[in-house]
């Protein structure tokens, strides 16, 4: 079974009129610059524009476009903070964006059940900065936290580097309230940390990228704030061996809060790029890990660092940079979640966010490296090294437009039978969008596709929500 070739209607001026008196004349666009403003995310440099940008204002609104543009065929895209990297916000079978910026209420602070009840506009760390003022905790902290909306973190089944530690979002998804493609409002689950009533719709949203329903209220889990945190940055000569001491760490009995890599060029071009960071990185330094633990008792932090040490200088690790005071843990934090932005900065590039079992991580960078000396690039690789997470960055340099269109997929292709082969698969957590949806079949069989494709047409039978997007 293959998805169903949909015809499209694009937007007729009474159908423009209807829609537009839907949300109102000041929340309704046609022309740029709001049009330009949605045809992109951050994914590579594509662009797609859409025929209209509605900013809706609520639910019901929300309902009553849906129902019109499944009545009329008219394509639908949801639009967040705009930071993804695998093109779920793109329109690309053009049509109308929602862009959820005026959801940005958080509705509930729960403080007694752990819980918050937020829309989806809400950009991630101002969430986060607000509960932490209750001393409650929302761990997980995409890189694009400051402009990310929780809607789209939601989406995308967002990680960051807490991940390792804490799970990612879908680990703190309680309920949703979702408008299906056809206008019909439902709530997926409960507020409970329990619920064995059925299949989990809740979880069936998230990661789903906008293609099943749109996400209207979110109800999170939360955790109480862990106070204290040390901060280590420790250079390797070696990028395998500092790929290599991660798993050594978890079996030495520590779960850092976070454990991250990054090869040398990442670091140089975020310090570059940023300007203001003041680290040395000596010449014979391949690679960094930044590893971060955290909790309730600095005693007890002490000696995970001290254990941790004692793994690092097995593996060859050169002096330890401990960052004791706020400021110097901001600079490296900064240096690490600025690295997507500088290689952007630096090369038009693809972005490959491959995950693989953490012990097999040597294996994954050294394939990384061996593909690209046959297929002839230069890659930047960095990442959730923890979680087996190696975000690598494909840069053009001075490939051709052939080789980039054409030979460079194959190289992706290869490294991706690799992260197969041992048992990941090649998004952990920035999703499958539009850009790796031609690599599926690497991961998937027929049938688990077809399964997939099944699940898309029960909710969306007329294919009109965030088309050409996973199976859609
Ligand atoms: C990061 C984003 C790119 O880890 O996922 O910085
Ligand atoms: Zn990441």
């Amino acid at each position: 079974m293959h998805s169903k070739i949909n015809t499209f209607q694009t937007l007729s001026p009474q159908l423009i009129q209807k829609l537009e008196k839907i949300v109102g004349s000041d929340h309704f666009f046609t022309e740029s610059p709001v049009l330009q403003d949605c045809s992109h995310d951050e994914t590579e440099d594509l662009r797609f524009l859409p025929e209209a940008v509605l900013v809706p204002g609520s639910t019901a609104e929300i309902c009553a476009i849906m129902t019109l543009c499944n009545k009329e065929r008219i394509p639908v895209t949801i639009r967040g903070g705009g930071s993804g990297l695998a093109g779920g916000a793109l329109p690309v079978a053009g049509g109308i964006v929602l862009w959820m910026k005026r959801f940005d209420r958080i509705l509930e602070i729960d403080a007694a059940n752990f819980q918050v009840t937020v829309e989806p506009g809400v950009v991630t760390e101002t969430l986060q900065n607000t509960l932490r003022e209750e001393g409650l905790f929302y761990p997980p902290d995409p890189s694009s936290r400051g402009w990310s909306f929780i809607g789209g973190n939601v989406s995308t089944n967002a990680g960051g580097p807490r991940a390792v530690k804490y799970g990612v979002v879908r680990d703190y998804v309680l309920n949703l309230e979702v408008v299906l493609p056809t206008g019909t409002c439902i709530w997926t689950g409960a507020n409970t940390l329990k619920n064995s009533t059925g299949y989990n719709l809740t979880q069936l949203v998230v990661g789903s990228e906008g293609t099943l329903g749109i996400v209207t209220k979110i109800v999170l889990k939360l955790q109480p704030y862990p106070v204290q945190n040390l901060l280590m940055l420790a250079p390797f000569n070696s990028a395998e061996r500092a790929c290599a001491a991660v798993a050594a760490i978890f079996q030495a009995g520590v779960t850092p809060s976070a454990l991250e890599f990054m090869e040398r060029n990442a670091i140089e071009w975020a310090k570059r790029y940023l300007g203001d960071v003041n680290i040395t990185i000596q010449d014979d330094v391949q690679a960094h890990l930044l590893i971060e633990v955290d909790g309730f008792h600095l005693d007890g932090l002490y000696r995970d660092c001290e254990t941790i040490s004692r793994v690092l200088e097995q593996y060859g690790c050169h002096e330890i940079l401990f960052a004791d005071t706020d400021s110097s843990k901001n600079d490296l934090w900064r240096l690490r979640r600025n690295v997507a932005h500088a290689v952007k900065h630096n090369s038009i590039y693809k972005e490959e966010d491959t995950v693989v079992p953490r012990a097999f991580l040597p294996q994954l960078l050294e394939k990384v490296k061996a593909v690209g000396a046959e297929y002839g690039f230069e890659s930047v690789c960095y990442g959730h090294a923890g979680d087996g997470n190696l975000h690598v960055n494909i840069l053009k340099g001075s490939l051709t437009d052939a080789q980039w269109n054409e030979e460079v997929p194959q190289g992706i292709r290869e490294i991706f039978k690799f992260v197969k082969s041992v048992k990941g698969t090649i998004s952990g957590e920035h999703g499958v969008g539009y850009v790796q949806r031609p690599y599926l079949d690497v991961i998937f069989s027929e049938a688990e596709l077809n399964l997939m494709r099944a699940i898309k047409q029960v909710f969306d039978p007329n294919g009109i929500l965030n088309p050409h997007k996973i199976v859609g």
